[in-house]
């Protein structure tokens, strides 16, 4: 896929700070230092876009990153009566959300980002795709099994967006040699997305240090804007 340019746009903390929904949107969501940071900048091909860090907490805000410019892309899609923006995969927003589960934020703080998280997956419009991510290594936490939950609450009645899981860090499963995901995480993992209600969504094992899984994210990428 054709990356042109890629810019930080700008943290939203609340829906009323949220870019204009002009153009397609994929969200990339999971625990605290899973690397979500790291893999929005393997899909652009930049070493340090969106920031990233040993430490869990880096990323605070909803962070909003431009792929491309919106020049000559505009497109509308209609969904029976309603018109909801462009679909042109050649053009979108990645949004790179703050972790949940690190015990460093306060209490207030996590439930005013999960209250905003699952608020602007309700309303968020232009939402295309989401990408789930767990750590091939440590598996599920708790959370996970609340936006499994949430997400197939949400995005039954909206089939328009893709909802895909992405192991990470694929590469450091020494024991295993590289690009593997033990059974056991991949047997938990299929299992709790069963019993949650998204069971059948796929699955894709990646790495950002060896870019393991690109090609794949940009396939279901592509897919979430059919
Ligand atoms: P928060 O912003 O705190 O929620 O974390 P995040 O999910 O954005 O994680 P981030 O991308 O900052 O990565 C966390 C740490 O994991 C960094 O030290 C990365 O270098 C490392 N990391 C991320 N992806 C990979 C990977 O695929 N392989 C390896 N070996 N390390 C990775
Ligand atoms: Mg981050």
């Amino acid at each position: 896929a054709l990356v042109r340019r890629t810019t930080f746009l700008k943290g939203s903390v609340s829906m009323q700070t949220l870019p204009k929904p002009d153009r397609g949107e994929v969200a990339f969501i999971g625990r605290s230092n899973v690397g979500k940071s790291s893999l929005v900048n393997m899909i652009c091909n930049r070493k340090a876009l969106a920031y990233t860090s040993k430490r869990p907490g880096k990323t605070r805000e909803f962070n909003f990153f431009a792929v491309n410019d919106k020049e000559g892309v505009m497109k509308e899609v209609r969904y029976g009566d309603e018109v909801r923006g462009v679909r042109d995969f050649d053009c979108f927003y990645l949004v790179d959300l703050p972790g949940f589960g690190y015990a460093k934020v306060s209490r207030e703080q996590k439930e005013e980002w999960s209250e905003f998280q699952r608020e602007y997956f309700e309303k968020r419009k232009n939402l295309r795709v989401v990408f789930h991510l767990i750590d091939s290594r440590h598996g599920l936490v708790s959370e996970d099994l609340r936006i499994m939950r949430e997400c197939s609450t949400i995005f039954s009645t909206k089939k328009d967006v893709s909802y895909v899981i992405v192991l990470t860090k694929a590469d450091k499963n020494d024991k295993l040699g590289r690009g593997k995901v033990s059974k056991n995480v991949m047997e938990n993992v299929r299992t709790a997305m069963r019993e949650n209600g998204v069971g059948g969504r796929p699955i894709i094992a990646t790495s950002a240090e060896t870019k393991m899984g690109r090609d794949g994210m940009w396939g279901y990428l592509k897919e979430g804007f059919k």
